[in-house]
């Protein structure tokens, strides 16, 4: 069983990514063979600024690497170390409809937000498929909002396959169960586009403030409430024990319980729950030199995987 995911380093990263996606990427560590690499080529659709840029792929290392992947047992590296993806890009360009990359909603709610179109922006997923299809992943662990991407990668893998023959192991996307959406502090997805995140490694004051902020109904603090139709508890679940969960529930139902003080609760979970990964962040910090070897000594063992896959590839299709 194999698993690739990547992520983007386009911004700081929020308690939705943690939960729709490095979380679970994270805990399939025993048995897995997990590839996880730092999306920077895809990053060059939306970031425009050199230094920037830098500052983001390092940081999303840290965050990762904070977080408790163990670089041992997981093929953690940064997309461009790895240039083979591009000429894979290519391959399978060439099989790759008009109409499939003209159907990702993706593409369409970047263009809504204002991001100006590019080539690039438009042949994202095949990309990405790439990314997938070169290590030949069986599952793709990603948030809700990146199962249509991993649905290009099989249809591109199918259409490859059948035109070539098999070359290509057809992935799975896993949706990040209960984590599948995470609501930011306004009830729509938690997204760095919608300015409502909780950011994992962000200063205490502010976090305080923002979960503060988290929108919920008026009703009043001896009012039975539904806890499946709050925020709030949509995200203290998430970081909660099943215990604790059932009891905050419990007390919902029962009414007796005020937004405020679950307000409160939320936020030591928040505190205390990634205080160690904070600790552990603190030490990477102190040694840039560990993290790049550690992306570095990721980036050979990919290019291995993909120099296979692109060999079977090349082929295949008639260049060798
Ligand atoms: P953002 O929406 O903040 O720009 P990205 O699109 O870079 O986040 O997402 C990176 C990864 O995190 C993807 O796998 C995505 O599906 C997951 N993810 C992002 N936001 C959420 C969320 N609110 N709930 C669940 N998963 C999420
Ligand atoms: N498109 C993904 C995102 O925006 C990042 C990504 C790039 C990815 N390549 C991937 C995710 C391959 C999973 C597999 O979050």
């Amino acid at each position: 069983m194999r698993i690739l995911s990547g992520i983007q380093p386009s911004g700081t990263l929020h308690l939705g990514n943690y939960f729709g996606m490095m979380k679970p990427c994270l805990d399939y560590q025993a048995g897995a063979e997990k590839f996880l690499f730092i999306a920077d080529y895809h990053a060059l659709t939306t970031v425009r600024d050199p230094a920037a840029l830098r500052v983001n792929v390092r940081n999303v290392a840290l965050d990762f690497l904070a977080c408790g992947l163990d670089p041992e047992r997981t093929v953690f590296y940064r997309q461009s170390d790895v240039p083979e993806v591009q000429e894979l890009t290519w391959l399978l360009s060439v099989v790759t409809p008009m109409g499939l990359l003209e159907r990702c909603h993706s593409y369409k709610d970047k263009l809504a937000k204002g991001i100006p179109a590019s080539h690039a922006l438009f042949a994202y997923p095949v990309l990405m498929s790439a990314d997938i299809l070169g290590v030949q992943s069986d599952a793709v662990p990603v948030g809700q909002d990146q199962k249509q991407h991993v649905e290009v990668a099989r249809d591109i893998a199918i259409k490859f396959n059948n035109a070539f023959g098999e070359v290509f192991k057809v992935p799975e996307p896993v949706i990040g169960g209960a984590a599948a959406v995470v609501p930011g502090l306004d009830g729509q997805k938690m997204s760095k586009s919608y300015h409502n995140t909780i950011d994992l490694f962000g200063d205490l004051k502010e976090t305080k403030k923002r979960v503060m902020r988290i929108v919920t109904d008026s009703k009043t603090v001896d009012e039975p409430k539904d806890p499946d139709a709050c925020n709030l508890f949509a995200l203290y679940r998430l970081l909660a024990s099943d215990a604790e969960r059932d009891d905050l529930a419990a007390r919902y139902r029962a009414g007796g319980v005020g937004y405020g003080e679950v307000k409160k609760m939320l936020f030591e979970k928040i505190a205390s729950g990634f205080e160690p990964f904070r600790r552990r962040r603190g030490e990477f910090e102190r040694d840039p030199g560990r993290v790049e070897d550690v992306l570095r000594a990721g980036a050979a063992r990919a290019r291995a995987e993909l120099k296979k896959t692109l060999q079977m590839a090349r082929q295949a299709i008639g260049l060798e």
